[in-house]
């Protein structure tokens, strides 16, 4: 097997190039039914019915090309990475080391020295808080998160707490869901040594001030830790611009692949954290008496990681970025705008958020009926929502609220789909009266 082998981006079925004018404009509408055309599974049936599906807010569905490529690079290239000779092995790992420089390209990282493939947004942060916690946080310091943060961004926080005797501050919200930055303000001090929030509230929509919180901080010498699981599918990101310390996200949230993520770290500060897990590919030298470590990023991956997760995640933000996240974000805005719209017509419903600023995301109750409830008779009607406390039970002890139901947006839905959530959900309205 002498020819190279190579890992290709499958292409999106019949998709146009970008049209992008002598100006360098790309002023083609963004075609809801096109991108629908690339998920396979939007086209199936749910209890009899044509399938609504709004729960991209806890993982999106996958486009065709991403399906593929995970095809092909098991059928066609699989091997483990990072350590063999062997012609297999030195095309698995260009393709998944050109995914690594996909990701910083995405958000616009300084190199892909800062980007730091994990499981997920969730071990990203256990990864800052455990290996640059311990190095900098002391009996007495203070952590700042926030009210409105998903579980992932309060215990591994909480843990560090525990270990060091530090303390851990929450920054409140309102009843919008938005923070209150006053709070936040007096919040931040001298003891504080780092702020963890999230960028996208996954149970309220909130979108928030990132910029101004990272400015605020800085300007006392704290870093900052952003959350970006929610928010990274629905906004165009630059790391640089908005200086942040640490951005968290996953892939699976953005039409990619399960258990692999980034932890994107400021060059810098990485460089002084101790490795967090142990193990091979993490390694320079090991010797019963000392052991010395990788550079980066590879001091942070012990372990064979998820290899093909990483391949597919590169094809995944190909899509993303032919898509044209602009486009995106301006299609999405309207939908959320339609959907409330819609949705507020039904005297019934409570919103449990109401930011100014939001995305994505619309949590509500209806009145007399419990949550669960208004889940399985949506199920019943081919609309998939999520109910529960979606990993943030603060926010429910906030708003005073067990459980809401919560419908998610993507790429992918469209005005019809909220015609449905409508529709099902007077249903529901229906049998509990
Ligand atoms: N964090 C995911 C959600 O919001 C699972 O549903």
């Amino acid at each position: 097997m002498n020819r190279p082998v190579r890992i290709e981006t499958p292409s999106r079925e019949g998709k146009a190039p970008p049209q992008v004018r002598a100006g360098g404009i790309d002023d083609s509408p963004f075609d809801v039914e096109k991108v629908r055309r690339d998920f396979p599974l939007l086209k199936s049936l749910m209890n009899g019915k044509p399938l609504v599906y709004l729960d991209s807010a806890a993982s999106a569905q996958k486009p065709s090309c991403v399906l593929e490529a995970l095809n092909v690079f098991y059928t066609g290239c699989y091997s483990n990475i990072h350590r063999g000779v062997y012609h297999l092995s030195a095309a698995a790992t260009q393709a998944y080391e050109e995914s690594r420089r996909k990701a910083a390209r995405l958000i616009h990282a300084r190199s892909e020295r800062e980007i730091i493939f994990v499981r997920g947004a969730t071990e990203a942060i256990n990864l800052v808080a455990f290996s640059w916690g311990d190095r900098n946080v002391s009996e007495g310091d203070e952590i700042l998160v926030s009210e409105m943060e998903h579980h992932s961004n309060i215990v591994p926080w909480q843990f560090l707490c525990e270990r060091k005797g530090a303390r851990l501050r929450v920054i409140p919200i309102d009843d919008r869901g938005e923070l209150i930055l006053e709070e936040y303000e007096r919040l931040l001090g001298p003891k504080t040594k780092i702020v963890a929030v999230t960028h996208q509230s996954n149970s309220l929509g909130t979108v928030n001030p990132v910029s101004k919180i990272v400015d605020m901080a800085h300007r006392q010498g704290v870093p900052v830790l952003l959350d970006g699981a929610q928010a990274i599918p629905h906004h165009r990101l630059d790391v640089q611009q908005l200086d942040c310390d640490f951005y968290a996200f996953s892939a699976h949230k953005m039409y990619g692949p399960t258990g692999i993520g980034v932890l994107y770290g400021r060059e810098k500060l990485l460089e002084e954290m101790p490795p967090w897990q142990g193990g091979g590919d993490m390694i320079r030298t090991v010797t019963f008496d000392k052991t010395t470590y990788a550079e980066l990023p590879h001091k942070f991956e012990a372990g064979t990681p998820n290899i093909a997760g990483g391949v597919g995640f590169g094809t995944t933000i190909d899509y993303l970025v032919g898509l044209d996240l602009d486009k995106v974000a301006a299609y999405e805005r309207e939908l959320l705008r339609y959907a409330l719209a819609t949705l507020s017509e039904i005297p019934q419903i409570r919103f449990i958020g109401t930011a100014r600023e939001r995305c994505s995301v619309i949590s509500f109750e209806l009145e007399g009926v419990h949550p669960h409830d208004v889940g399985t008779i949506l199920d019943g009607e081919g609309v998939a929502i999520r109910t529960g406390h979606h990993c943030t039970q603060p926010v429910m002890d906030h708003f005073g609220v067990p459980a809401t139901a919560r419908a998610s947006l993507a790429c992918y839905n469209t005005k019809e789909d909220i015609n449905r959530l409508a529709g099902a959900i007077r249903k529901a309205l229906e049998v509990f009266r």
